[in-house]
């Protein structure tokens, strides 16, 4: 039984899952727009968001979605990464959302992967300080890593860490080896929003799909809320939404 307050939407399959999200972003910038206020979204890479993204761009192209009054802040990075490198975060939200789509370039902000390590706590506090002056994110998207993870949050991270460097456990750089053409490219370190920075979204849609995912997403709902799986601290949270495939659902009780 879930008791915590996540609710939970189960779909048939990741398309009308991704369908379902997309819809959510959609209805929420036009009714942002109708009150002349601006969209802040919080956006997630990997596999798990690219349908809600397609599916974005399609509503753009053919339904007149406009993005104009949208501002972005993504997750994470991976520390060091230059934005013109294949691997980079920069990288996939242009392949997969950005180059196709009306958001104004300087409302869009990913964690800097290139900033010498000096600077970086100055650059994260203010990239959080940027989130709180923007209003605060009014959506943010989430996905779910095997080891329990939201945004580059590994394990041993705690409820109200903030923006922050941090070093990248094994099993994420396993997962992320074949992007990176062996373990050995794969960057040790990441900037990443904390785990207390999700928690201030005002909502929060953490998505999977797949049976690779039903393990993670029984415990994060299910299980002892534990820094050992980040994601079971959004048990504590109001308004947080699991959007999940029959697969990856398959396991909650
Ligand atoms: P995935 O990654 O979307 O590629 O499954 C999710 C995550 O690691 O947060």
């Amino acid at each position: 039984m879930n008791r915590s307050g996540i609710s939970i939407k189960v779909y048939e399959n990741r398309d009308q899952e991704a369908a379902a999200v997309a819809q959510r972003i959609a209805d929420l910038v036009k009714s942002k727009r109708g009150k002349g206020e601006k969209a802040v979204l919080g956006l997630a890479t990997g596999a798990t968001p690219i349908g809600v993204y397609k599916e974005l761009i399609r509503l753009h192209r053919e339904e007149g979605l406009s993005f104009q009054n949208v501002v972005t802040f993504n997750l994470d990075e991976y520390y060091p990464m230059q934005p013109d490198s294949d691997q980079s975060y920069v990288a996939f939200m242009q392949q997969h959302l950005f180059d196709h789509v009306d958001i104004p370039s300087e409302n869009i902000n990913i964690p800097d992967g290139t900033l010498g390590q000096e600077v970086v706590d100055t650059y994260c506090e203010a990239y959080e300080q940027k989130i709180v002056n923007a209003g605060g994110l009014d959506i943010q998207l989430l996905g779910i890593g095997r080891t329990g993870h939201v945004g580059f949050n590994e394990p041993g991270s705690t409820a109200d860490s903030l923006t922050r460097l941090v070093t990248l456990n094994e099993v994420t750089r396993q997962d992320a080896a074949p992007a990176f053409g062996g373990l050995k490219n794969v960057p040790s370190q990441a900037i990443t929003m904390g785990v207390g920075t999700i928690a201030k979204a005002k909502n929060i849609i953490l998505m999977a799909w797949g049976e690779k995912k039903a393990e993670i997403v029984k415990k994060a709902i299910e299980g002892e809320i534990t820094i050992e799986v980040p994601a079971t601290f959004l048990q504590e949270l109001e308004g947080v939404e699991f959007v999940l495939d029959k697969e990856a659902a398959s396991l909650v009780s």
